[in-house]
């Protein structure tokens, strides 16, 4: 079972501890909230001239999107107007800025009717964020950035959170990955070559949790949790905006959702920064973080989950 919890009014050691059991948590827009989608919609409506960005993929060759996307992203992700916003939304949510770790906010895009879905606009299959070595700790936090509809945001399939599911994690080194791939990821236009950490057995997505707040709106969720893209059919491309949390004192206790089915080898560790001053966590922390946690018996995870 998982709980939906909306506006909720635990404090965030709480709201972690429920996170790790696999509740979701939603919250209204807030000031910093808002005044991020100002943020994001001016670079984007900037990038797209006078198309509606919604509806620019219609009067585009994918090609053009794939290399406008490919421009606007990484200008996205390293904005300096990022780093000020984030710990600001970070403390309107009531999370510790002085133990709380982000990385950088990825601008996602999920364009309608199979047009773009591969490479600079990867449409995700069913996955948890600890196949791709991030830690048990991270929490995810996600946001439209113009209004969703149920049929073109993300998908949870709560039943696997404590269930495991056959798949290719133990193929996926986070430094190989890094090395490799991440800087052709525009390349992939038509199809998508990288090999990534996938099912690799039946996964049966319904009934699943679809979440749907108006831009501005947050939906935070472990890592831990498998997700999906909601394959896309409403004629407008989806603009949304993610990143990814660690509170410091659950990393240092090694503190997190349990691990029923990662076996990758890597850690993210590395790529996040203090709300207050962007400072790293330790080098030898996050070497304590090389290979995944032992798996929990799902059973027991579930028991576990039951007793709270
Ligand atoms: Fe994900």
């Amino acid at each position: 079972m998982s709980t939906v919890q909306v506006e909720s009014t635990l404090s965030d050691d709480e709201r972690r501890a429920k996170l790790y059991q696999g509740d979701l948590f939603v919250y209204a827009p807030k000031p910093a909230t808002r005044e991020f989608v100002e943020f994001a919609r001016a670079l984007i409506r900037e990038a797209f001239g006078d198309l509606d960005p919604e509806t620019a993929q219609h009067h585009m060759p994918v090609e053009d999107y794939a290399a406008l996307l490919a421009e606007l992203k990484p200008r996205f992700i390293h904005h300096p107007t990022c780093k000020e916003l984030l710990p600001a939304i970070l403390a309107e949510h009531g999370a510790d800025t002085t133990k709380t770790y982000f990385d950088v906010p990825r601008l996602r895009t999920s364009t309608s009717d199979d047009y773009l879905t591969s490479g600079i606009a990867y449409a995700f299959h069913p996955h948890r964020d600890t196949w791709y070595s991030a830690p048990f700790c991270q929490l995810n936090w996600w946001m439209p950035i113009f209004d969703i509809e149920a049929d073109n945001g993300l998908a949870f399939h709560p039943r696997y959170f404590s269930q495991a599911v056959r798949n290719g994690s133990a193929e996926y080194d986070y430094y190989e990955w890094n090395a490799k791939n991440r800087a052709s990821a525009a390349k992939h236009i038509r199809s998508d070559t990288r090999k990534q950490p996938k099912p690799e057995e039946e996964v049966e997505i319904f009934p699943q949790t679809r979440v749907v707040a108006p831009s501005g709106g947050m939906l935070i969720f472990s890592g831990a949790q498998l997700h999906s893209s909601v394959p896309n059919n409403t004629g407008r491309t989806r603009f949304s905006m993610d990143f990814r949390t660690v509170h410091l004192d659950d990393v240092l206790g090694h503190v997190g959702a349990p691990n029923v089915d990662s076996d990758c080898t890597g850690t993210t560790m590395r790529d996040y920064l203090r709300g207050t001053d962007l400072s790293r966590i330790d080098e030898d922390v996050c070497l304590t973080y090389d290979t995944a946690p032992p798996r929990e018996d799902a059973v027991l995870v579930f028991s576990h989950t039951a007793q709270a």
